[in-house]
């Protein structure tokens, strides 16, 4: 994830921005750069890679002034590279910025600036934005900010600086968080508390559609419309430790608060205006060689298998073309009949999991096209694919995946309904219903989010258990899947995931007295099957914790414990029913005592077969 600092005051703000951005490393990133107001101008410095390139380019020509900005890149528009790090500047050089977030319309805006004569030099959206201010600027810098703020659709804050009044420093922030640390005589902005915690405590926070004028002497802060506020500023008493879970007791529970934002992050820009129609630039496949898609392989490990196990309901039910979902580790051994009208589709946050790459690469050699869904620009998985979805989930720190998963999920959903459109295998009306469903999906986790304490006292009770099972049909048998390796992942709890009708067949005879089952049944089409199967488990005396969506009042009747899931199509259903589960683990683990964010004998990325 993209980290801003910025520094105006007595201090060599070279210093300042370097130690702050060191503050802002654990939140991941591929590239770094400052720039600051010298004798000579505005300078900008910035590499791809480590800080410490960065910092040896500055021993090397130090750069010095007291105001300046300074920023992190996490790879979004285009590869890592030294061009497309931050800050960036207009054709003057007289302007530069940092940005977090994504401009939406930046290809639309990039156009009509490069009618006017523009010049641009990255492949980043953030490049339109020191241009747009450019071209509106008129010996105010703040007027000029707003007026490209409002040109500009998307979330995002950004870090400006001209060389015509370098004095000032100018901070927005539109859905992508962004604070301002008060000192004497000096003042910062920070993406993130750690990154100012050394000089100040006191903050303000910046709410959405609000700026700030930053001096060394003082700090405005007003609205997007330019209207003043007057605000009380914050006292941090947080440690660093603390400050970079952004207050979260671990990057997992961190990273679950995340995901509204996540899938709204994956969704934007994909949607179009009308609401009513997906878009996928990125995807290349022409109209005709998407016709001739005659089957689809998912490929993936772990938490990534399991998305894709989601993505072949949704594709089959939205495209109605045929999708194998297979574990990476096997595919390639089981010589699987993949053709040059195959569409191989590898799922990996990381981008390089070996047995991911293996698989895409023996799918390339058999002459399929490969369809990436990751979450990190310039992997190995992004690199070697034909096409790629990211998902913008920003990077994950805890070894257990959750934003990175749920927003894969998005990402089927968007190619599924992509490829429905195509193909036109919906109705145009089932498709917007669809869309319109997906875009109040964010709303929904952050009121399952508000139930954390009631799914806490139930992950309580399920650690004191050494055995569990989670049980479900068709989706829910996917998310059960997902639950039960989340839970075994971080609570070492042994747990089972079985699809609800086959647990006679087998596996029921381990059901015994007070044994906790936690039985999903959110499929309509399935509940009452699903409901049969419950009865089997609670007449064996197993303690059953039923997920159901609200309004349903039968599951009730038959399970212990309920817990209820907003309403949303059955089809989504899946990327709000593992929000609980996620928590439930969490808790568990943490109940236990056990490191969550490092569980023992697991690494984040598996790059050996
Ligand atoms: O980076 P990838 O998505 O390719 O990783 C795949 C699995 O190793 C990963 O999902 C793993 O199962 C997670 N730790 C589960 O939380």
């Amino acid at each position: 994830m993209c980290g801003i600092v910025g520094y105006v005051g007595k201090r060599n703000s070279q210093e300042v921005l370097i130690e702050g951005l060191k503050k802002l490393e654990y939140r991941g990133y591929d590239s770094a750069g400052i720039a600051v107001f010298t004798e000579g101008g505005l300078q900008i410095r910035k590499s791809k890679g480590r800080l410490a390139i960065l910092e040896s380019q500055l021993q090397q020509a130090p750069l010095s002034g007291g105001i300046g900005i300074g920023h992190t890149r996490w790879a979004t528009h285009g590869k890592p590279s030294d061009i497309n790090s931050h800050p960036h500047t207009d054709n003057s050089q007289k302007f530069s910025v940092v940005h977090n977030g994504i401009i939406e319309n930046y290809i639309a805006l990039k156009e009509e600036l490069q009618a006017q004569g523009h010049v641009f030099v990255s492949e980043t959206d953030t490049e339109v934005i020191s241009h747009l201010i450019a071209s509106l600027y008129d010996g105010d810098i703040v007027k000029a900010v707003q007026q490209a703020v409002k040109r500009m659709k998307g979330a995002f804050a950004l870090g400006v600086l001209t060389e015509y009044e370098p004095e000032k420093l100018v901070a927005v922030r539109l859905q992508s968080p962004l604070i301002i640390g008060v000192g004497e005589g000096e003042n910062f902005i920070g993406s993130d508390i750690p990154a100012i915690l050394e000089y100040t405590r006191n903050v303000y926070i910046l709410n959405d559609g609000e700026m700030a004028l930053l001096t060394k002497d003082g700090v405005e802060l007003m609205t997007i419309e330019g209207n003043f506020i007057s605000r009380e500023t914050f006292h941090v008493d947080w440690d660093i430790t603390t400050a970079e879970k952004a207050g979260f007791d671990h990057f997992m529970l961190k990273e679950i608060h995340e995901q509204p934002k996540a899938y709204r992050d994956t969704m934007s820009s994909r949607i179009d205006e009308s609401g009513r129609k997906v878009i996928l630039n990125e995807v290349k496949m022409t109209p005709e060689q998407i016709r001739g898609i005659r089957n689809i392989h998912i490929v993936a490990c772990g938490t990534a298998y399991h998305a894709g196990l989601v993505g072949k309901t949704v594709i089959e039910h939205l495209a109605r073309i045929p999708v194998e979902t297979d574990v990476a580790s096997e595919y390639r051994y089981r010589s699987p009949i993949i053709t040059p009208e195959t569409l191989v589709i590898v799922v990996s946050q990381s981008g390089e999991t070996a047995d991911t790459l293996a698989a895409l690469r023996e799918a390339r050699r058999c002459g399929a096209r490969v369809l990436a869904i990751t979450n990190v620009v310039g992997s190995s998985v992004a690199r070697e694919a034909d096409d790629v979805i990211f998902t913008w989930a920003g990077p994950e720190i805890a070894v257990a995946s959750t934003k990175a998963y749920t927003s894969q999920l998005i990402a089927f959903y968007l190619l599924g309904l992509y490829l429905a459109q195509t193909l036109e295998t919906q109705e145009e009306a089932y498709i917007a219903e669809l869309i319109a469903a997906m875009q109040q999906l964010p709303g929904k986790v952050e009121a399952l989010l508000a139930q954390a304490e009631t799914v806490k006292q139930v992950a309580e009770q399920v650690a004191k258990h050494d055995n569990l099972f989670f049980i479900g049909r068709g989706l829910d048998y996917a998310i059960a899947l997902e639950g039960s390796l989340k839970l075994k992942e971080i609570s070492y709890i042994h747990s089972e995931a079985y699809a609800a009708g086959e647990l006679k067949h087998g596996t029921l005879a381990l059901i015994e007295e007070g044994i906790p089952v936690i039985a999903l049944a959110t499929q309509p089409d399935l509940f009452e099957k699903t409901v049969s199967n419950i009865k089997e488990v609670t007449a064996r005396g197993a303690y059953v914790i039923g997920l159901h969506t609200e309004g349903d009042n039968e599951l009730a009747k038959t399970v212990d414990q309920t817990f209820a899931i907003p309403e949303t199509l059955p089809l989504l259903m899946p990327a709000l029913s593992i929000i609980p589960l996620q928590l439930l683990s969490y808790y568990a683990s943490l109940a236990r005592g056990n490191d969550v964010d490092k569980p023992r004998n697991l690494a984040k990325s598996v790059t050996v077969e």
